[in-house]
Formats: C-alpha cells, structure tokens, sequence
C-alpha cells in the first residue's frame, strides 16, 4: 500500500487558506491557554532559569502561530515582576512540517516583536525566534535544550495513513460501519506514532521541563462514536454522492483514509504512564460547537455561521490531502455539497468537536 504523507494545511492568506480560517483553533487555544500558563508558571517559580526555551509544535501560519507563545512570555514576565527577579531570556522555537509557509511567520516577527516589547514590563529579556522544520514523530531539537513544549490542534495528525485500512470501503476515517481490523489499525498507529513523540521530547526537554498537548479526541471508549467520527461520515456522504453521480470513481473513495486519529483520555494517559518519562499534572476534556458562532453570531462581522461556513475550516486543513488523492477538479463542488449536509445536520442537532488537553512533567 502507498504510504501517504501528511500535507500542510492550506497555506498563503487567501479565502481558503489557514490563516483565514482558523478561528475554531484559536477559541481552544483561548479556552485552554490558562492550562499552559499554569504549566509555565509552575516551572518558572520552581526553577527561574536566566533562559526559558519554548517551542510550539505543529505551529503552522497565521494568526494563531504566535499567540500562545505571547501569552506564555507575559504570563512569566507578569510573574518575574511580581517576584521582582530579571527578567529571563526567551528563546521561541516554532515547528511545523518543512512545506508550512515559514516566510510568512518570519515576515510577520519584526511587528510582532515591537508589539511585544510594548506590551511586557520594562527590563524584559530579548525575546529570540528561530524555525524548526521538521516532524515532531522525529527529533526536532538537541538534548536537555528545551523548558517548555506546547502543541495544540496538531498531534491528532498521525505520521501516515495507517497500513491495514484499505477495507474501508466507502468510509474515509473510522466510522460505525468500518470493518474491526481498521479500529486496530488507526489505534496502533497512534500507538507508534505518540510512543516515538514522548521518547524525542523526553530527550528534548530538560527534567522538570513541562509539556502542554492539546488535541482533538473523544470522551467515549468507542473508537466509531459519533463525537469524533461524524464529521468524516458526512464528508463521506458528499464523496459517495458524487460516486453515484459519476463525478468520482468508486475506487477513489474506497481508497483514501484520513491519516488522524481521535483517541480517549484513557488511550492518552495509558501511553503517557507507559512511556514512563512523564508525570501527569493535568488530564482536562473540553468541547467547542461546530458552529463557533452559536449563540454569538453577529451579521457585522462577516462571518458566516452556516454548515458551509463550518465546510470552510475544514476545507483549510483537508483540501491538500484531497487535492494529492482526488486531483483539484472535485474540491470545489465537495465542499459545496459537503456544506450543504453540514448546515442540515447543525439545524438539528447539537455537533462538538471534543478536545483533550494534557499537561505533563519531565521526571528527573
Ligand atoms: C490545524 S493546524 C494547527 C495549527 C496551530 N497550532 C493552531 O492551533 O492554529 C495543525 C498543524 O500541524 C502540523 N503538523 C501535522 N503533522 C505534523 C508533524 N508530524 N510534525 C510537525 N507538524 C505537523 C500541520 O502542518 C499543521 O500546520
């Protein structure tokens, strides 16, 4: 079977790309930064190092790229002031996959750090920005180098599609009616490819060091439960229309499997406790509704909270995949299908992606 690689998400700041498109992940990061601050803090009071060295994983480009990391910096700059310590140095690593649009984040640094220095008290320490290409199933850094890691929204992304799935007919992820050994296929994966995570991160970060994940999940033991896998089965049912119309071959279908897996806070904590370099401080699991705007929507903004502005976020981060499988002939009308089943779904029931955010220790 082909081994299929992760692609970037959709890159550049046009009206499909990433960078326009990511505001689901910028209200968990909201939701979820008090987690890393209290990570960061903790390690700061119990260490205070001259140098703190922090890298965010899977960072991609846009808007989000460099908001945790500001929020990290003040939180330790609002504390070194209160302790009334120097201020230390920050080195920032960010690290996505080799093909994410780097330029951008470097073009954007010269304003960011301006803003930044405006922002932090007076004394603050030089705050220094490298990139770091690469796959974090890999190693990305130097031993004993790194304080603090933070990944969000990246690490449900496995390193390849697993092997063993080619049975899954008609279904484009795991899905209620996906045969077992495809269950047992995407779960070992993630086994594997987590396992090697937490070994190149052991080796990265110094002891003490902390590790703040957040990714996509599940609450239920049930690896076809509708709370991770349903959002697939309808973009499923968009491909498998336009199979039975004729725009799209059967076989396609049948053969492209999104390289992701979900798992539950016991999958997670199980291959925490068995890697054996962590501790675990934290175990939170959150929600966030399809549609951001419930609730909130206000026609001023622009925004369109519909099912096709939902087909929209999710057309930033899959269209690579699809276009390197199906060719780009199809996207358009996918999505535009793919939006319509979404809209009628989200009128009549309550759909949440559901997160799961651990935060860990580097044992000494
Ligand atoms: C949905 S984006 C999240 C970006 C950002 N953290 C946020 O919350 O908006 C997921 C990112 O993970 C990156 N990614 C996926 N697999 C990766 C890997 N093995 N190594 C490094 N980055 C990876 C993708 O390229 C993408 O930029």
């Amino acid at each position: 079977m082909e081994v299929v690689q992760v692609p970037c998400m959709n890159g550049g700041i046009g009206e499909t790309s990433y960078a326009n498109n990511s505001l689901l992940q910028r209200k968990v990061i909201s939701m979820t930064k008090f987690i890393a601050e209290e990570a960061i803090a903790n390690l700061y009071c119990n260490t205070l190092p001259r140098s703190i060295a922090i890298a965010d994983l899977g960072c991609s480009s846009g808007p989000n790229t460099l908001f945790v990391v500001s929020e990290l910096i003040k939180e330790v700059d609002k504390l070194r002031q209160k302790l009334g310590h120097d201020s230390p140095e920050y080195q920032v690593f960010l690290n996505d996959l080799p093909g994410n649009d780097f330029n951008a984040i470097f073009k954007s640094l010269p304003s960011f750090q301006k803003e930044m220095s405006s922002q932090l008290g007076p004394g603050a320490g030089p705050c220094l920005f490298s990139g770091t290409p690469g796959s974090f199933y890999g190693r990305l850094f130097p031993s004993n180098c790194l304080h603090f890691v933070h990944s969000s929204y990246s690490l449900h992304w496995l390193s390849q599609v697993p092997e063993g799935v080619d049975n899954n007919k008609g279904n484009i992820y795991m899905a209620s009616t996906s045969p077992p050994c495809v269950f047992k296929a995407y779960y070992e994966q993630f086994q594997r490819d987590f396992s090697i995570f937490l070994k190149c991160r052991a080796e990265e970060l110094v002891a003490g060091g902390r590790m703040v994940l957040t990714l996509l999940g599940r609450r239920s033991e049930d690896p076809s439960s509708k709370e991770c896998c349903y959002i697939y089965e309808l973009m499923a049912l968009a491909l498998n229309d336009m199979v039975s119309e004729g725009l799209i071959e059967e076989d396609k279908v049948d053969s492209f499997n999104i390289p992701k897996y979900t798992p539950s806070p016991s999958e997670l904590k199980f291959e925490v406790l068995k890697g054996g370099d962590f501790s675990i401080d934290r175990l939170e699991v959150s929600e966030v509704n399809w549609n951001i705007y419930d609730g909130e929507f206000n026609t001023s903004n622009g925004f369109s909270n519909d099912g096709y502005g939902v087909a929209k976020y999710v057309r930033a981060v899959l269209e690579p995949l699809l276009v390197t499988h199906f060719g780009d002939a199809i996207i358009d009308e996918v999505f535009h299908r793919y939006g319509k089943i979404i809209d009628d779904r989200i009128s009549k029931e309550k759909t949440q992606f559901i997160n799961l955010t651990i935060s860990v220790t580097k044992k000494g």
